[in-house]
């Protein structure tokens, strides 16, 4: 199997240029083709995820072209789909497959859709349970798991109270009540990621939020007006990517990196707030909104990290960071602790497994707990260079990059391939701008 090296380093310097947002290009791409007419999307992610996206929306019908890092994309509007006769193929991507179900649910055929062997074990129960309750008929393996049979039809608007705090449920619903008859809406129990309500306005669909509930009218199909109108949008850096560099420029002392157009959307920054209250340097600079969106540039310089605790509401707005938390937790005074995280279970592995496994490999002193995993800080002694298994997961893989730069000796990263999920420059990137 192939294996990328990782030496200790001194420092991170120099900048970077983040790949699009992974979570906004999937939401982009999915209203552009829904839309009436040709949007284009610059910036769009390099990560394989996004690109699953765009695979199955030109199987439904879509019209995509692929330039470089911009995106063209004509659609013929929110009834214009087509009927797939190959089953979709989601690979890896959790997003894909579950927004799309809400999508699929409101269209007036049946459609197939699967993914890799990580995808066919991600629970799809959350997405199976509201869209039935609209009025969809939907089949899965053990009524959970992919493949999954989605026999869209006339939907109905529900009330939906989420269970579970899932930015990817939320706008399951949401998409699909574009398509029910009336006003659907759906109230989340703690903020998640807001990209679907955002981009659901830039395409101009008719959404509001209040509080905590965020409510989308249908849009009948002999409406003469246009449901969704094409846009051209810049899709932001994605801050989830970002964190890995923030992670390995704050771990090196001697650091100075700067990271450009990175998307701040306060329900994905979470993270720099944490990061400072730990001690991290970070700085922001040119802060402004795009479309909604914000987006701003990073200065991280290297400092000492205290450590801390992830727990309660604060998870679901820094899920995808803390496979990159928890590894930094032997570089930190306190070390770091994730509570009410079982949903790391689920994920593209299960990390808290991944994380404590890879973890011991490297000397560090871990406590594996049903919902996260307290890592020991500095004084459990120094990580040494091991051999690490990402599980196929591409943020074990960069979470253990980072760690391995601040470790004793070399560490092999097996499967570096994985990384291309969300960030498929990473490794070149990380060689860039590290220096011994
Ligand atoms: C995402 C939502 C989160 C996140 C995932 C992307 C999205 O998942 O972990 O990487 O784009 O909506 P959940 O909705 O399962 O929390």
């Amino acid at each position: 199997m192939k294996s990328e090296s990782i030496q200790p380093a001194k420092r991170l310097s120099g900048g970077i240029e983040l790949p699009g947002d992974k979570s906004i290009s999937h939401r982009y791409a999915m209203l552009a083709a829904l839309a009436d007419g040709a949007s284009e999307l610059r910036n769009f992610a390099a990560a394989r995820d996004c690109h699953s996206t765009l695979g199955c929306l030109k199987s439904l019908g879509a019209d995509v072209k692929v330039d470089g890092s911009t995106v063209h994309i004509s659609g013929r509007g929110l009834h214009g789909l087509k009927s797939s006769w190959r089953t979709l193929d989601a690979e890896n991507s959790g997003t894909t497959i579950r927004l799309l179900s809400g999508i699929l649910s409101g269209q007036s055929f049946t459609t197939r859709i699967t993914g890799d062997s990580s995808l066919q074990k991600r629970p799809m129960k959350r997405v199976i349970t509201p869209l039935r309750e609209m009025g969809a008929t939907i089949h899965g393996r053990d009524d959970n798991f992919p493949p999954l049979e989605i026999q869209g039809g006339k939907l109905r608007a529900i009330h939906y109270q989420m269970p579970m705090a899932s930015a990817q449920v939320k706008s399951a619903i949401l998409l699909a009540g574009l398509y029910a008859d009336g006003e659907t809406s759906v109230t989340e129990p703690a903020p998640t990621r807001d990209h679907t309500e955002l981009a659901l306005q830039a395409f101009e669909a008719p959404v509001r939020k209040q509080g905590r509930t965020i409510c989308v009218s249908g849009i009948a199909a002999n409406n003469s007006r246009a449901a969704l109108r094409a846009v051209s949008l810049d899709v932001p850096g994605d801050i989830s990517s970002a964190v890995f560099f923030i992670a390995a420029a704050s771990l090196l002392p001697e650091s100075d990196l700067y990271i450009s157009n990175v998307g701040l959307n306060p329900t994905r920054s979470a993270i720099l707030d944490f990061f400072n209250q730990m001690g991290a340097s970070i700085t922001i600079a040119h802060l402004q909104s795009n479309t909604g969106e914000l987006i701003g540039d990073l200065s991280v310089k290297g400092a000492s990290l205290k450590g801390g605790l992830v727990s309660g509401d604060l998870v679901p707005l820094l899920i995808d960071e803390l496979p990159m938390l928890a590894a930094l937790g032997p570089c930190t005074e306190q070390g770091i602790e994730i509570r009410d995280a079982a949903e790391l279970r689920v994920k593209e592995s299960d990390r808290i497994a991944a994380l404590a496994e890879n973890l011991k490999r490297m000397g560090a002193k871990v406590e594996e707990r049903p919902d996260g995993l307290r890592v020991e800080g500095r004084s459990a002694g120094p990580l040494h260079g091991a051999e690490i298994d990402p599980r196929g997961d591409h943020r074990i893989a960069m979470a253990f990059a980072v760690a391995g730069l601040a470790a004793q000796g070399e560490t092999r990263i097996l499967d570096p391939a994985c990384a291309a999920v969300s960030y498929p420059a990473f490794f070149s990137e990380l060689r860039r701008v590290s220096q011994a």
